[in-house]
């Protein structure tokens, strides 16, 4: 464990469900295009390159903690990160996102999933990580794609909405997806996020965004059993760590049994329903329906205060969006919902 200054306690303290001065809050994508200063630095540059900058990608991460009283920051960093690093030829198209000309479809394709070795494949990632830590007073979040998530996009080769080709490959062959999930899990994911913990983040987010899109069946025989191994292997970390994907509302109590400290929520399901889903002996993170921002502020505060009054003052809540911000909303709405839900909940 590498050590570092003092941080800001309350985001760590709510992920193990301790009292707080006031509920947390931090959004997904809070560096993003919805910022004017993300958008100057970025300029033509594509997002994995930014990543690969680390000077860049800090101050990326650092423009929200600037402008906003936000309790965690987020690496800035994309799920496809460490699958480019081990040669896996993924670009990210603006407007569209991940995209491979050479999409994943047979067993062979598999051999493309060799061992991350962090120093030598991401010594960009742990470089952010150490300038971040040097600069903020706020706990820093890390992050990767849940093995599924990130094989719909090896599988799809491109952003999708129903996931077919992923499921149909799931269905039809089965050891190869199993093969898959194991390179993913084992070669990919577990070394990514422990050179993070490693390199000193506070917390981790297992981001499996698109897993919602799964039966409940599907998702207990085909994608938990890898998410478990993620996180318990994990736990030694000492890390808070938090779960997430969007339409899950079925499959929040799995997502817990994972191992999770907390889970992710999307707007779907009410912040009251979704915990009894999980379990009150877990913390939750959620969940503003993030197009909420794109209304007036009365229409935000509104929204806001429903979350904050579902949640009741129990401990172990996280203010977040349901997913992350969306390019359009204003900053000054971020800025505000951030003093409302500190204000409104402070003890
Ligand atoms: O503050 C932060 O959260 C920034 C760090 C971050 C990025 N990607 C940078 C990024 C994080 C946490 C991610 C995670 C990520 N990437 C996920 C999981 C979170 C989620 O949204 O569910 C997923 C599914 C991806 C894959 C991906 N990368 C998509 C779907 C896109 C969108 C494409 C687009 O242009 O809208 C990206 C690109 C991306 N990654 C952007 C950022 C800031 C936007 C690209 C830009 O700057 O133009």
């Amino acid at each position: 464990m590498v050590t570092t200054t003092r941080v800001r306690e309350r985001f760590l303290l709510a992920c193990r469900r301790e009292p707080v001065d006031a509920t947390p809050v931090w959004f997904m994508r809070q560096a993003g295009r919805y910022l004017p200063e993300y958008r100057k630095l970025r300029g033509d540059t594509d997002v994995l390159s930014l990543t690969r900058d680390p000077e860049a990608a800090a101050e990326v991460a650092l423009q929200p903690v600037r402008r906003m009283d936000v309790d965690a920051a987020i690496l800035f960093s994309d799920i496809m990160v460490p699958v480019a690093a081990i040669g896996v030829d993924v670009r990210i198209v603006a407007n569209q996102g991940p995209t491979l000309d050479r999409p994943f479809r047979t067993d062979a394709d598999l051999e493309r999933l060799r061992p991350l070795e962090p120093s030598e494949d991401i010594p960009y990632t742990l470089e952010t990580i150490k300038i971040l830590l040097g600069e903020l007073d706020v706990p820093l979040i890390g992050f990767a794609g849940a093995p599924f998530t990130l094989a719909s996009y090896l599988i799809e080769g491109r952003p999708s909405r129903d996931h077919l080709r992923t499921k149909a490959l799931m269905h039809r062959e089965p050891e190869t997806w199993r093969a898959m999930m194991v390179a993913l899990t084992e070669h990919v994911v577990l070394p990514y996020l422990r050179a993070q913990v490693n390199a000193g983040v506070h917390a981790i987010q297992l981001f499996d965004s698109w897993a919602g899109t799964l039966d409940p069946d599907d998702y207990h025989d085909h994608v938990l059993p890898w998410s478990r191994r993620i996180l318990e292997g994990l736990r030694d970390a000492g890390v808070p760590l938090i779960h997430f994907g969007t339409g899950t509302g079925e499959l929040l109590g799995m997502m817990r049994e994972a191992g999770a400290d907390v889970v992710g929520v999307d707007w779907r399901t009410t912040l009251d329903a979704a915990w009894e889903r999980i379990g009150h002996d877990a913390g939750i993170q959620g969940n503003l329906d993030p197009v909420a921002l794109l209304g007036p502020w009365e229409v935000v505060e509104r929204k806001a205060l429903l979350v904050l009054a579902r949640a009741a003052r129990r401990p172990g809540h996280v203010f977040n969006l349901g997913h992350g911000v969306p390019p359009e909303a204003p900053p000054e709405h971020l800025q505000r919902l951030v003093d409302l839900v500190h204000q409104r909940t402070a003890r």
